[in-house]
């Protein structure tokens, strides 16, 4: 006699299922066991792109949302986020004394790529002066492009970004 063959794939599917949801238990406590580890309040951080800076930050006033949103978690987790500004699009950014907010060069929508990212970011003093609208305490990067193997163009990007705020920063 062959037992076996009363066993169709999806008998024999169901029938793993079943035992595997009855034998797992997951227990969640309400609050966090007192040996449980501490994540560094950073832990909760943002790279955003250069293009979109001034979008996230406000251009000449801050953007309250993104404050608001910064502001609470600094008061959950004690501690600022990291913001990194660039990602990719600092290699496509450009220095230009003189320049209000950003100018973007954007290639126009495909089906293929319907929203296209800038293949040209030309930014001013203003640009970095936006990190002002962060709250204090918030850790910023900022993203120099070595890509142009601009050595002026990057020594121009470093003193903006470093005086034209006044919060913690690394470039
Ligand atoms: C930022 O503000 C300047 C000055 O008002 C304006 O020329 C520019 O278009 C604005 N840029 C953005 C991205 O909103
Ligand atoms: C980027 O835009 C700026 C300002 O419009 C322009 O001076 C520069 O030539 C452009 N760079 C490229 C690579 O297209
Ligand atoms: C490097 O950057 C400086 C400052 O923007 C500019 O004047 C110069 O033309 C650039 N050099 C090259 C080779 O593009």
């Amino acid at each position: 006699m062959v037992k076996i063959t009363f066993f169709t794939p999806q008998l024999l599917f169901i029938c793993v299922v079943v035992t595997l949801s009855s034998a797992v238990t997951v227990e969640i406590p309400v609050t966090a066991p007192s040996a449980a580890p501490k994540v560094p309040g950073s832990l909760f951080s943002l790279s955003i792109e250069h293009e979109r800076w001034l979008d996230w930050a406000g251009n000449t006033s801050r953007n309250e949302f993104f404050f608001n949103v910064l502001d609470n978690l600094i008061s959950i987790t004690d501690e600022g986020p990291q913001i990194r500004i660039g990602a990719d699009s600092e290699d496509r950014t450009t220095y230009q004394q003189g320049i209000e907010g950003v100018q973007l060069d954007i290639p126009g929508p495909s089906s293929d790529v319907p929203y296209p990212e800038a293949s040209n970011v030309t930014v001013g003093d203003g640009f970095y002066e936006a990190a002002r609208f962060l709250p204090p305490g918030t850790h910023v990067i900022w993203g120099v492009n070595l890509k142009a193997d601009n050595i002026t163009q990057a020594v121009l990007v470093i003193f903006s970004s470093y005086f034209r705020q006044s919060m913690s920063h690394k470039t």
